[in-house]
C-alpha cells in the first residue's frame, strides 16, 4: 500500500511540473465538504481559495504571501489540517507552511526552510502528524525527505 502511494506521487510530481509563468492549481480536500484550492499567479505568489459547502471563501483568492518557482503542493492529513510545499522563487529553498488550529503557521508572513537541492517536491499524509515528501534532486535522481 505505502509503495503504491509513493509511485503515484512521483507521477504526480511529473505531471505537475511546471514554471511560474505557467500557473498551476492544486487541490485537496481534509473532509467532506471542504476543499482547498492553491494555485500560482504569473507574479509567482501562491493564491488559496476554499470551499466551505456552501460557497467559495474569500470571494477573490487570497494571496499567500510567497515567491513561488514551482507549483505548490498541498496535503491534508485530518480535519482543519492543510500542508503547502513549494520550493522558493530564488536560491531553490524548499519552503512549508501549515495550517492548523484555525491559523497559519508557523505564522501568516512566515514559511519554514526545509533546504535546498530538491525539486518539484511532492507531499503526501497517511495520517495524523506524518507528513511524506518527495522530489526530484538537483542532479536528477529521486530522492525522499
Ligand atoms: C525567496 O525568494 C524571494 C524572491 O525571489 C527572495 O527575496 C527571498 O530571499 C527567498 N527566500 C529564501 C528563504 O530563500
Ligand atoms: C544525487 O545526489 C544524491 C544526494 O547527494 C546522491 O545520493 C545520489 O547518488 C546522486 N545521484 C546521482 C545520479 O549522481
Amino acid at each position: 500500500m505505502a509503495k503504491i502511494s509513493s509511485i503515484s506521487i512521483l507521477l504526480m510530481a511529473t505531471a505537475t511540473m511546471a514554471s511560474p509563468d505557467r500557473p498551476c492549481l492544486a487541490a485537496v480536500s481534509w473532509g467532506d465538504p471542504r476543499v482547498d484550492l492553491f494555485g500560482t499567479a504569473p507574479d509567482t505568489s501562491i493564491w488559496h481559495k476554499f470551499y466551505t459547502g456552501h460557497d467559495w471563501q474569500p470571494e477573490k483568492f487570497e494571496r499567500v504571501p510567497s515567491h513561488a518557482g514551482t507549483c505548490p503542493s498541498i496535503s491534508s492529513w485530518g480535519d482543519g489540517r492543510l500542508d503547502l510545499v513549494w520550493v522558493n522563487e530564488t536560491y531553490g529553498y524548499v519552503l512549508h507552511k501549515y495550517f492548523d488550529g484555525g491559523r497559519w503557521g508557523p505564522s501568516w508572513d512566515d514559511a519554514v526552510n526545509l533546504g535546498s537541492g530538491v525539486g518539484v517536491p511532492q507531499t503526501y499524509s497517511w495520517g495524523s502528524g506524518r507528513l511524506d515528501m518527495v522530489g526530484i534532486a538537483d542532479n536528477g535522481s529521486t530522492g525522499k525527505v
